[in-house]
């Protein structure tokens, strides 16, 4: 209940037309804690309505000109929230009846009326007017903050949509500018592995065979995406401290080496891992390049790690390492086969014998590739020179780097047309990578 309810005494109007019977009622309640308006008609009792609000209507039912029945409904429309009551005798009962069904009297009183009980009435009216107006209230007050609250949740729900869209936007954002320097990683880990076989032409493509053959043994062991992905980055880059080797070293077979540059040939795992070291990217690729030469038995180096104390990945990549530089080009599956026995006698020496069982499956999946090795070699082609039957060397990409044909595929006339399609909209600074006979 508000303040202005509690401190405002609530108004009780009396119309009757005996000005006695007005006078007794006033005194009536003149102790009661309400401000009691009087009117001699009904006439009268209309104009006070319609300048005070009133809690309470009590009107005599026998009045001329307007009687109670006709005042009260007169009243209800000025007034619908005032408790209305009508006084009638005995005798008009059924005109007080009138009163209550017209104009919507709360009840009778008859007169003479008993003091306490017409005090005790017009409490419970004023009561119930208060009731009456405090749900008023609260109706409103719950429906003002029913809308203030569909306003915040409106505002709440929009402000999270917004947050939803920006957190979306920054983090496909994210995403790409990851995905670019993914990409500019692997960019820099091929420039580097072209730059080592630059260094030393006879081993020329031995990075991409080494980490073409890992990716596969390791793989087939059924390692992890995430390290698949370090053992090939280590495999492309595990010879990238030879470009602290001197010419001379590399020019020479290992068991051609003096001592002096055994130990100098010795140091490249090491010079490899601390030339990857400072990239955060290619920590755990330095480690697995560190221990490429190390032995299953413990007699390799750097560090003599023996078994499993050796990466797996290092393990992986010296049997890849190892398949590639016994393996003789032109000597076609024979020379695979043969390759593949001699590296079977250094199993738990230099090799694990796990991994070397499963490289064996892993590499004969890989042998069509080093057959052709041996009779081929890859060229850089314009798209108009492409023929359907060729075998594609390297990915195709669009100018955005959009992956058009995979490595490995055979070309038909439908892929040669759709090459050069894409070269036409969004071209590729680079030609079409290929294998071709050598002549
Ligand atoms: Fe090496
Ligand atoms: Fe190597």
């Amino acid at each position: 209940m508000d303040n202005s309810a509690k401190n405002d005494p609530c108004k009780v109007l009396f119309v009757d037309d005996e000005e006695n019977v007005l006078r007794a009622l006033s005194r009536l309640f003149f102790d009661e804690p309400y401000e009691i308006l009087t009117a001699g008609s009904g006439r009268e009792g209309l104009e006070m309505l319609s300048k005070n609000k009133v809690a309470v209507i009590i009107s005599d039912q026998k009045m001329p000109e307007m009687d109670g029945a006709h005042f009260l409904e007169a009243a209800r429309k000025i007034s619908p929230d005032s408790v209305r009551m009508v006084l009638t005798g005995y005798a008009d009962i059924n005109t007080a009846m009138d009163a209550i069904n017209k104009g919507g009297a709360y009840r009778y009183i008859t007169k003479p009326w008993n003091d306490n009980e017409l005090i005790m009435t017009v409490r419970n009216a004023v009561h119930q007017y208060r009731l009456v107006k405090e749900n008023i209230r609260l109706t409103e007050l719950t429906k003002k903050q029913n809308e203030e609250l569909k306003k915040w949740s409106d505002e709440l729900e929009y402000f999270v949509q917004q947050q939803t869209i920006d957190l979306t936007r920054q983090n496909q954002e994210l995403q790409d500018a990851i995905g670019k320097v993914q990409s500019q990683m692997r960019a820099f880990i091929t420039s580097i592995s072209n730059l080592i076989e630059l260094r030393n032409r006879s081993v020329s493509s031995h990075s991409n065979t080494v980490a073409m053959l890992s990716s596969e043994i390791a793989i087939k062991a059924g390692l992890s995406d995430s390290e698949v992905k370090t053992i090939e980055i280590a495999a492309q880059l595990h010879d990238i401290g030879k470009i602290g080797v001197s010419d001379v070293v590399l020019s020479k077979k290992i068991e051609e080496l003096s001592e002096n540059e055994k130990e100098d040939y010795r140091k490249h795992p090491v010079r490899g891992q601390s030339t990857v070291d400072g990239i955060e990217e290619l920590r755990d690729a330095g480690i697995l390049i560190r221990h490429h030469h190390e032995y299953f038995n413990g007699s390799g180096f750097p560090d003599g790690l023996k078994e499993d104390d050796i990466p797996i990945g290092s393990r992986i990549v010296s049997i890849a390492d190892a398949f590639d530089q016994l393996y003789l080009p032109d000597s076609g599956l024979s020379g695979f086969e043969k390759t593949m026995e001699k590296m079977k006698l250094l199993s738990g020496i230099r090799f694990d014998p796990f991994y070397l069982h499963i490289a064996e499956s892993a590499i004969e999946k890989k042998a069509d590739i080093f057959i052709q090795q041996g009779r081929t070699f890859e060229a850089e082609l314009n798209p108009s020179e492409l023929r359907a039957g060729m075998v594609v060397s390297r990915d195709v990409r669009s100018g955005t780097g959009l992956l058009f044909i995979s490595k490995g595929m055979t070309l038909d006339a439908g892929n040669v047309a759709a090459i050069r399609r894409c070269y036409d909209v969004d071209p590729s600074t680079s030609g079409v990578y290929v294998i071709l006979e050598k002549a």
